[in-house]
């Protein structure tokens, strides 16, 4: 285990010891059958994210081409090789949003945070997204952080929403 970790270009020891623990879990998953993404999930869940260096790190321990690993990375929307903000702020751009003036709010959201979609805030607070119908189209425009649904939202209520974060 040791020379493999020694390998990554982390240097920090926080970092080693979430790569101990990724490789910990590579060990305990590498028999089983589809154990790529369970140990993806795992792995994001530690580092909070993908980065290539961490990628290849489970390819090289698992002994798997580098190209299968970032597959997998690519083909999920929920794995991320960006750094993530502590909160998801997902606006939704459904039909029914949209027309019901989603665009507004996405629009207030990014000026308000200073941050592209798909972006992070300077401060690592919030990742902005933008997604496709939450299920909440009687009530639209909606919006969630993390796995909070907000209903009929308008920018007005925008400050009081993330002051709650
Ligand atoms: S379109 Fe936005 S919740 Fe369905």
């Amino acid at each position: 285990m040791g020379a493999d970790i020694g390998k990554c270009t982390c240097c920090r020891q926080e970092d080693r010891h979430k790569y101990e623990e990724i490789a910990n879990i590579i060990d305990l998953y590498r028999d089983k059958e589809g154990c790529l993404i369970q140990i993806l999930h795992l792995a994001q869940e530690i580092y909070g994210y993908l980065p290539l260096e961490l990628q290849q790190f489970i390819a090289r321990r698992l002994g798997v081409p580098l190209s299968e690993v970032s597959g997998v990375v690519s083909f999920y929307s929920f794995f991320s090789t960006t750094v993530r903000g502590e909160h998801t702020i997902r606006v939704c751009m459904g039909t029914s949003c949209y027309v019901r003036g989603g665009k507004k709010i996405v629009e207030r959201l990014q000026e308000m945070l200073d941050v592209g979609i798909g972006e992070t805030t300077e401060d690592g607070k919030f990742t902005f997204e933008i997604a496709r119908c939450i299920g909440a189209c009687g009530l639209s425009p909606a919006m969630m952080i993390d796995d909070v649904v907000y209903k009929q939202v308008n920018v007005n209520k925008l400050d009081s929403i993330l002051s709650k974060y």
